[in-house]
């Protein structure tokens, strides 16, 4: 039996380009790079060079605005908490306005869930419109005196949907322009490597969350992008690593891979979204030939084409998940939660007001590896059960 993997957007392998590079800094230079001997310097060497080629990549102004982290949900805390516990305990404000969107990943609605808990930040959480995306007016018509961070997601883990995130940050800087306080522009662009611009000066961002292991980098590894003069205050206290913002020896074979992941996808990003809308698009042309019914979750005409959320109304998405994965298709029935049970997309529920929807919707995520044949396979059964 064929066996056609769809969760891309949940994980990807690591490329063989990546692991190569990877290879020599697991037992050969191992080193601790902060060690002052010469053997020290050679990893630290691999440390620098890989911050610098992102550095390069996202346009930053300095390979000191990129520190790594373990994973995009740590990244994305330390964007949220590094930000508000700065104002909290440093500037005393008591009680800090965010903005986000009610279709955001958890890793950050249950970090500012946790900080509502402590009372000591207010949130508003924008709905998304007809179109499943979010409204940049509305983001700005929601800015109070006391707003300090809009945090959005780049492109949605879900749908796929690509949110106007530039629009949002030409009216942010505008409207920062005539404030006294900052409002500081964070974007969790953990699934946006593979297809998207990473320039942060045309995004116009002071904090970015990156992932490794969603471009075919190694797991255990990512980065947060904070523009210089961002006051963060520091999460994991330790030796200085990270400049002083995140204690703990650095990972260098996963920093060295995930450098290599970013440069590949930089490199390729063309050549990729070509891939994907290939794939995306003979996969709506292939269902619509063999008659199967369902609606499109995703706007197409503004996502990531690496993901597709379909509405299949005949049955429950537990149900053709389940028989998707009998016949070795491996999706996403949604929102992945800590019983390992689905859950149905609340993603998919807010954006289409209809929590029956969500409970009969899929997503498929498509990788550089994806073929036509798996996508003939994947109707072939999808067509079986559902008609
Ligand atoms: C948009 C978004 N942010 C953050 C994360 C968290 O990534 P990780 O689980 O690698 O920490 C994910 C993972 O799915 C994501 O899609």
């Amino acid at each position: 039996m064929k066996e056609v993997y769809l969760d891309y957007a949940a994980t990807t392998p690591l490329r063989k380009e990546v692991k190569e590079e990877m290879e020599k800094y697991f037992s050969e230079i191992f080193a601790n790079p902060v060690s002052l001997h010469s053997f020290g310097q050679k990893a630290l060497k691999a440390v620098d060079g890989s911050r610098e080629k992102i550095k390069e990549i996202l346009k930053a102004e300095s390979y000191r605005e990129i520190i790594f982290t373990a994973s995009s949900t740590e990244a994305n805390n330390y964007a949220l908490k590094g930000l508000i516990f700065y104002f909290y305990f440093k500037k005393g404000y008591k009680k800090s306005h965010i903005i986000t969107s009610s279709i955001e990943h958890p890793s950050i609605l249950d970090t500012l869930a946790d900080l509502e808990d402590l009372e000591i930040i207010e949130v508003t959480y924008l709905k998304p419109k007809e179109d499943g995306l979010i409204e940049p007016e509305e983001v700005i018509s929601q800015i109070k005196e006391n707003t300090i961070l809009v945090t959005l997601h780049y492109i949605n883990s879900e749908l796929g949907n690509r949110e106007p995130v530039e629009k949002i940050g030409e009216l942010l800087e505008k409207i920062n322009k005539e404030r006294k306080e900052k409002v500081f522009y964070h974007l969790d662009a953990a699934q946006a490597g593979l297809t998207e611009n990473l320039n942060v000066q045309d995004l116009k961002c002071d904090l970015m969350t990156l992932s490794s292991h969603k471009i075919y980098g190694p797991k255990g590894i990512a980065c947060l992008y904070i523009k210089s003069g961002t006051p963060l205050l520091r999460l994991i206290s330790g030796s200085g690593h990270e400049f002083d913002l995140r204690g703990g020896t650095e990972a260098v074979p996963l920093i060295v891979g995930f450098a290599k992941a970013m440069e590949l996808a930089f490199n390729e990003r063309e050549k990729n979204v070509k891939h994907f809308k290939e794939i995306r698009d003979y996969f709506l042309q292939r269902l619509k030939e063999e008659n199967v019914s369902f609606e499109v979750n995703t706007n197409l005409e503004h996502s990531s084409p690496k993901i597709l959320n379909l509405y299949f109304p005949q049955k429950l998405s537990q149900e053709t998940f389940l028989y998707l994965d009998f016949n070795k298709i491996y999706v996403s029935p949604g929102t992945a939660c800590k019983s390992r049970s689905p859950e149905p997309s609340y993603m998919v529920a807010e954006v289409f007001r209809s929590k029956e929807r969500a409970k009969r919707s899929l997503r498929f995520s498509f990788g550089l590896e994806t073929t036509k044949e798996d996508i003939d396979y994947v109707v072939y059964v999808l067509k079986n059960f559902l008609i």
